[in-house]
């Protein structure tokens, strides 16, 4: 209760289905994204990064070949070329249109949906301040004019997140940490932040502790075991992305 008192209202909801339906669809898809909508989710975490034209668009690594049919570093390419591709096949004959999906086409989804997004920002080498501000900027001018709570941009990148900051200051940024270690609340702070995302086994309420006398909320990644959310969610956080979206979150566990 008191931590409710100390921090400005958060709407969103406790489960995020990480990168649309986990393991359900091909990740970073609008199939993806659908699937968990069906599963009862109203938020999830999806990647974006930057073509070598610029244009921001969903992809979790850097090269191409996991997840779509093409070859290569994604940050060379022009999203021309990999507007082609597909980005479903690898994962079922069932999703062999699937293309890889720009930004304003997942705010398309969200605007149809209400669904509500954390954007990670993954900027390739040497290029977090020109990423940041591309897709933040971009992200605040197509959610301007969408109902739901804007997206949650999260970065592991400090320089993406302080050009976000910069450049589109209407969008609520957390700061992405693999551990909790010194200064992580001063960078969080520099950074405008509203909430840190920490690796889920990093969290207990000593940390959420911490987070909320200095005015951020706790979200924990990746969450896929039951005892494990459970044990967050008495801690405190206010977030568990999972990739369990058919064995936890808004249906499974209350
Ligand atoms: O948002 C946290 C989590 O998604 C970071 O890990 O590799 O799945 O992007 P990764
Ligand atoms: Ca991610």
């Amino acid at each position: 209760m008191r931590r409710m008192e100390a921090l400005p209202p958060w709407p969103y909801p406790l489960w995020i289905a990480h990168r649309g339906a986990g393991k359900l669809a091909p990740e970073n898809t609008l199939a993806a994204f659908r699937v968990g909508l069906a599963l009862g989710y109203q938020m999830a975490e999806c990647d974006v990064t930057l073509s070598g034209d610029g244009v921001p668009f969903l992809l979790h690594d850097a090269r191409l070949e996991r997840t779509t049919n093409g070859f290569g570093l994604a940050r060379l390419q022009p999203w021309s070329a990999m507007a082609q591709l597909n980005a479903g096949r690898w994962h079922g004959t069932e999703f062999a249109t699937e293309p890889l999906p720009t930004l304003a086409a997942l705010a398309g989804l969200a605007r149809e949906t209400g669904l509500m997004l954390n954007l990670e920002l993954k900027p390739g080498p040497e290029d977090d301040a020109r990423c940041g501000r591309i897709a933040a900027t971009e992200a605040q001018r197509l959610w301007a004019s969408i109902e739901t709570p804007p997206p949650l941009l999260s970065s592991f990148s400090i320089e993406a997140l302080a050009a976000a900051r910069d450049h589109a200051p209407a969008l609520p940024r957390a700061l992405l940490l693999e551990r909790v270690s010194d200064g992580w609340r001063d960078a969080a702070r520099e950074l405008g932040a509203v909430a840190v995302v920490i690796e889920h086994r990093a969290v207990d309420a000593e940390v959420v502790l911490q987070a909320l006398e200095s005015g951020l909320r706790v979200l924990c990644y990746t969450v896929n075991g039951e005892a494990e959310a459970r044990r967050l969610e008495d801690a405190g956080v206010d977030g568990l992305i999972t990739d369990a979206i058919d064995r936890l979150g808004p249906q499974a566990l209350p």
